[in-house]
């Protein structure tokens, strides 16, 4: 039986753990919150959605009850404050690294095995946190942001050509923040590169439409979103429970690739049931590589200062 567990039943885990049930990505989807009652009564109406729509999968709440969660193949780790307005997803980094430390604990005592997916902000730290805490190998342990960066670019270029979004294939890289770095060199519109469709200035524009796509949404909601990342972080649960071997963009601890050691970035990556089954490598060019060196030296900076509250 596959077994899922989403930890934070807010916005993005229950839209995840719907998303988990009604594609049927896994045969029981355990969600769990800190606040009492909320996850059992979103895991029930999810559960009294299936007459409706029609699927199998069960959904059982609990209020941080971890035994319930025992045995899970992929844990999802939403649990943490998100942004308002004017704030940066780096402001979010005391409180949200508490919570993604405590709740890594208790998921890994009743589930040693698990793949886990990170969601809380800021992503690329929230990543590092839980690695340490969980003693897990780099690849059982990942961050959700390429997807949702990847999927705003192609939504945007989608939109531009007045085409549709699944023929946008693109990769995006680096930190889940302003200083991602999306890739119009590796991306295409159903093979044909994106250069020759959309002129250098508009693709400019829906480049930097991009970075700060999440920032959109919270002016406009005071909150940040959620369909996108629910849906995000179940398709990676999706490409490891059903071994696919997708290629996604991830954020994983680099370990010399790319140049890169010791910090934990989107990068290209093959996922598949033993989580994050291969790095891949692109050649980057010159001002690519720039690029990615500016959003290294980004993440890194928040990671000392997580280093710097665990040392206090
Ligand atoms: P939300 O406020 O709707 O939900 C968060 C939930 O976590 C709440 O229900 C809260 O009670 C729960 N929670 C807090 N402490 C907990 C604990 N110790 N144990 C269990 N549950 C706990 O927030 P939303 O919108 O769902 O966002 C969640 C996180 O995901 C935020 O940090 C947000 O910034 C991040 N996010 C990341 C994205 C990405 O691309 N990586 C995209 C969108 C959001
Ligand atoms: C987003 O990109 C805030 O990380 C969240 O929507």
């Amino acid at each position: 039986m596959t077994k899922v567990t989403v930890v934070g039943a807010g916005n993005v885990g229950a839209t995840c753990a719907d998303v988990l049930a009604y594609r049927e990505i896994a045969e029981e989807i355990v969600l769990v919150d800190i606040k009492e009652g909320v996850a059992e009564g979103k895991a029930l109406d999810i559960w009294q959605k299936a007459p409706i729509n029609a699927y199998d999968s069960r959904t059982v709440g609990s209020t941080n009850d971890y035994t319930k969660t025992a045995d899970s193949d992929v844990v999802v780790i939403t649990s943490g404050l998100p942004r308002k307005p004017g704030m940066t997803r780096d402001d979010l980094i005391e409180t949200n690294a508490g919570i993604v430390k405590s709740v890594t604990e208790n998921v890994i005592k009743h589930s040693p095995d698990a793949i886990v997916i990170i969601v809380s902000n800021p992503l690329d730290v929230m990543t590092f946190q839980a690695h340490i805490t969980s003693k897990l190998p780099r690849t059982k342990v990942m961050g959700m942001a390429g997807i949702l960066d990847t999927a705003r670019y192609r939504a945007f270029i989608a939109e531009e050509l007045n085409i549709s979004p699944k023929e946008i294939q693109a990769i995006l890289m680096g930190g889940h923040g302003d200083t991602m770095v999306p890739l119009p060199r590796y991306t295409t519109v159903a093979g044909i590169p994106v250069t020759e469709l959309i002129d250098k200035d508009k693709l400019d524009a829906i480049i930097e439409r991009t970075k700060f796509g999440g920032g959109e949404l919270v002016k406009l909601m005071g909150t940040s979103a959620w369909y996108a990342p629910g849906s995000a972080a179940a398709q990676m649960v999706e490409a490891i429970v059903k071994n696919q071997k997708r290629v996604f963009p991830v954020c994983i601890k680099l370990e010399g690739e790319y140049g890169i050691d010791d910090c934990y970035l989107g990068v290209p990556v093959i996922l598949g049931k033993n989580g994050i089954e291969k790095v891949i490598e692109l050649d980057l060019n010159d001002d690519e590589k720039a690029l990615l060196e500016t959003s290294r030296t980004h993440v890194k900076e928040v990671m000392s200062v997580l280093e710097n509250i665990a040392a206090k």
